[in-house]
């Protein structure tokens, strides 16, 4: 196919530029032109040309204007300005204004020519650093969204798939498994992506907060309100509002988000006035919606609404061929980040973080290979894990925030420790330790039966069993 021509316009209400223009380039280029700055704007967008030729000295609008009224646009073709004798005083105003070059008339057409192809090549360049720039902040946090398990492969196919879409995504998933980084690989993936992602995290602002942060106020809506202010929804306009643990939206405002969802708009706190938002909106929760329904803590409509299409993250204790390859990619990323050396784990080392339950999924993964890369010692990886396995670890601990997986006896957490992720972690492991303990009964402690039951490694086994402290007379 032929390569089409290079669209020219020129703006001049001298009509001889443009035939000057056109007798001596047009084997080259392709030429159209207007004799005032209202029709060269309105053929800026009928005729989209590659570049504007643009006279300063016209009756009417002027060229300085007419630039003005372009840079209003979000893209325009690049410009050259083109004056006559006298006009040099605008040179610094349109060069402000961003034009690309600056040609006295009269001019040599071959002059011109050399002119048009430095913008036209300097403007290839711009959009090319642009698109690659664009194509690599999308792959930032997608690109690093790691996991080679068929289940990692069916969540990022889903991505793919529902990204550009302007479906409400449900996401959902234990502590940890990864969900903010799917919510923001979702915005990245899709065409709103030069546009704000919003976070909300629903419940760490308090409830009598949430409403004016989600919608905004109006100036005297309540005590301390002096001035108008903006919620979230507004700055996540023709972006995307990702509100994080949904699960813990009051009800009173639950109402209200499933207007914006239903027609796009909601009034401020205190207003009168109805705004319109063009968001998408993306939730996550590890709460489980249907008991929180079923409890009447949860509108069963909005919940329909919001899960229009649910990205469910398996924990990672699910997916243990994934550990290896977070492992390497932790290792890397805290190397880099701590500029460490740490080389890579033994097949032994890797083998016991493959064994282990993760209550706090690939978080708890992250937070113990940190650990190790910062103490530069590999060793630790049992110590660390038989840590996580019989006590919890304290909360902002270097370990991390997750709490412990495993627990030798049978006690209870503390009356006023009411954290889920400690408390499932917890039974998680509780769990474990109790099916491994009965079939190490039902086998009389032959260990290769017992795994082989259990359907894990022998030494994985071996592992649990130190990990959990067991033995034959439990
Ligand atoms: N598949 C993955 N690849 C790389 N890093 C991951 C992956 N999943 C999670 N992480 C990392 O683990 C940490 C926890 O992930 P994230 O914050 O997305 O979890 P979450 O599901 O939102 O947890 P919570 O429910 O506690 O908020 C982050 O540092 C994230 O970068
Ligand atoms: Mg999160």
């Amino acid at each position: 196919m032929a390569k089409q021509k290079t669209k020219i316009l020129v703006i001049d209400d001298d009509p001889k530029v443009a035939w000057i223009l056109s007798e001596g380039l047009s084997n080259k280029f392709e030429f159209v032109s207007a004799r005032d700055g209202m029709t060269g704007l309105q053929m800026v967008s009928t005729e989209k040309p590659d570049l504007i030729l643009l006279d300063i000295k016209m009756p009417g609008m002027n060229g300085i204007e007419v630039l003005e009224k372009l840079n209003k646009s979000n893209e325009r073709p690049e410009v050259i300005m083109v004056s006559g004798h006298g006009d040099t005083n605008y040179v610094v105003e349109s060069i402000k204004l961003g034009a690309a070059e600056f040609v006295n008339k009269p001019f040599d057409v071959q002059e011109i020519e050399i002119h048009i192809n430095g913008v036209l090549e300097r403007s290839r360049l711009k959009r090319e650093v642009h698109e690659l720039k664009g194509e690599l902040e999308s792959k930032s946090v997608y690109a690093d969204f790691i996991g080679d398990s068929d289940a990692m492969h069916r969540v990022k196919e889903l991505i793919e798939q529902v990204a550009d879409s302007e479906l409400t995504v449900l996401i959902r998933g234990e502590s940890g498994t990864g969900k903010e980084i799917v919510a923001r690989s979702l915005h990245q993936l899709s065409s709103r992506k030069k546009q704000s992602f919003i976070k909300v995290n629903c419940a760490a602002i308090p409830r009598d907060l949430l409403e004016a942060e989600l919608f905004g106020y109006e100036k005297g809506a309540f005590t301390g309100a002096h001035k108008t202010k903006q919620g979230r929804f507004e700055l996540a306009h023709k972006g995307t509002m990702f509100l994080d643990e949904i699960g813990d939206m009051p009800l009173e405002l639950q109402s209200k988000l499933l207007q914006v969802l239903e027609q796009q708009e909601f009034v401020r706190v205190g207003g009168i006035h109805t705004i319109n938002v063009d968001t998408r909106i993306i939730c996550a929760t590890n709460r489980n919606l249907e008991d929180a329904i079923a409890k009447q803590e949860f509108r069963d409509d909005l919940f329909y609404r919001l899960n229009e299409i649910t990205l469910a993250l398996p924990p990672l204790r699910q997916r243990p061929e994934d550990i290896p390859l977070l492992t390497n990619f932790f290792i890397e990323k805290y190397n880099r980040l701590y500029e460490k050396q740490f080389d890579r784990m033994s097949a032994q080392a890797i083998e016991r973080l493959t064994s282990f339950a993760w209550p706090g999924n690939v978080r708890q993964l992250e937070n113990m290979i940190k650990q190790v890369v910062v103490r530069n010692d590999e060793n630790i990886v049992g110590e660390l894990l038989s840590a996580a396995g019989t006590r919890p670890m304290p909360h902002g601990s270097v370990a991390g925030t997750q709490p412990g997986a495993a627990t030798t006896h049978e006690d209870p957490l503390p009356a006023d420790n009411y954290s889920l992720k400690e408390r499932i972690g917890r039974l998680v492991a509780r769990e474990e330790k109790r099916i491994i303990g009965e079939v190490l009964g039902k086998t009389n402690w032959n260990r290769r039966k017992a795994a082989e039951m259990l359907e894990i490694s022998y030494r994985s086994l071996l592992y649990k069993i130190k990990d959990y402290n067991l033995n034959a007379t439990d």
